[in-house]
């Protein structure tokens, strides 16, 4: 565990006043495009949850990226929560604040089963906003949100203060 919050913390690139002045933003881009690193977050993540969830969701679009290939190491199935407007279905909906704006956040009404395990997975935990929306999706679906995973967790954000009474987890906490 060590080993990948010092990976995490190495291939993480801080970016200042982006995607506005005074938020610094942290891009994940360089740890994905190092095969050896992606290849150790991926299964890290799975590895601490094979056999306890039945599905994957993630927040589109960097927590697609992560969340797609956890769900395969797992072998179970992907599910996106898009922005509005982008699904085709029927859809349960949740707005959201985030560091920089407000939003909308939709999954696809059938896309989870009452009573399935759910692991809820993103880049970052911010303000939490973003992953507590999902989990009131998932949960709109009668699914039961089983572990919220994210790569790296900013703690003065306050965003575990979002998700209590859930079962939170970083590959690094700054
Ligand atoms: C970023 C990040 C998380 C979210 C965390 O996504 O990828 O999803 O913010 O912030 P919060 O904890 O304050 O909600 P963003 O909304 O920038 O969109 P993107 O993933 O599409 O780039
Ligand atoms: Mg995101």
């Amino acid at each position: 565990q060590q080993r990948v919050a010092e990976l995490v913390e190495s291939l993480m690139r801080d970016v200042p006043d982006f995607p506005q002045p005074g938020v610094l933003f942290k891009d994940f881009t360089p740890l994905l495009s190092d095969g050896a690193a992606l290849a150790q977050v991926v299964d890290d993540i799975a590895r601490r949850h094979r056999g306890e969830v039945d599905v994957v969701v993630g927040m589109e679009a960097r927590g697609f990226i992560l969340g797609a290939a956890v769900a395969y190491a797992l072998g179970v199935g992907f599910v996106p929560v898009r922005k509005a407007g982008k699904l085709p279905g029927a859809t349960v909906t949740e707005d959201y604040t985030l560091e920089y704006g407000s939003a909308t956040l939709e999954m696809h009404q059938d896309a989870l089963h009452r009573g399935q395990r759910v692991l809820v997975l993103d880049d970052v935990l911010a303000t939490g906003g973003t992953a507590a929306a999902t989990c009131r999706l998932v949960e709109q679906c009668g699914a039961t949100v089983a572990a919220c995973e994210f790569v790296l967790e900013i703690d003065a954000l306050g965003g575990r203060s979002q998700l209590v009474d859930r079962v939170v987890s970083s590959l690094l906490r700054a």
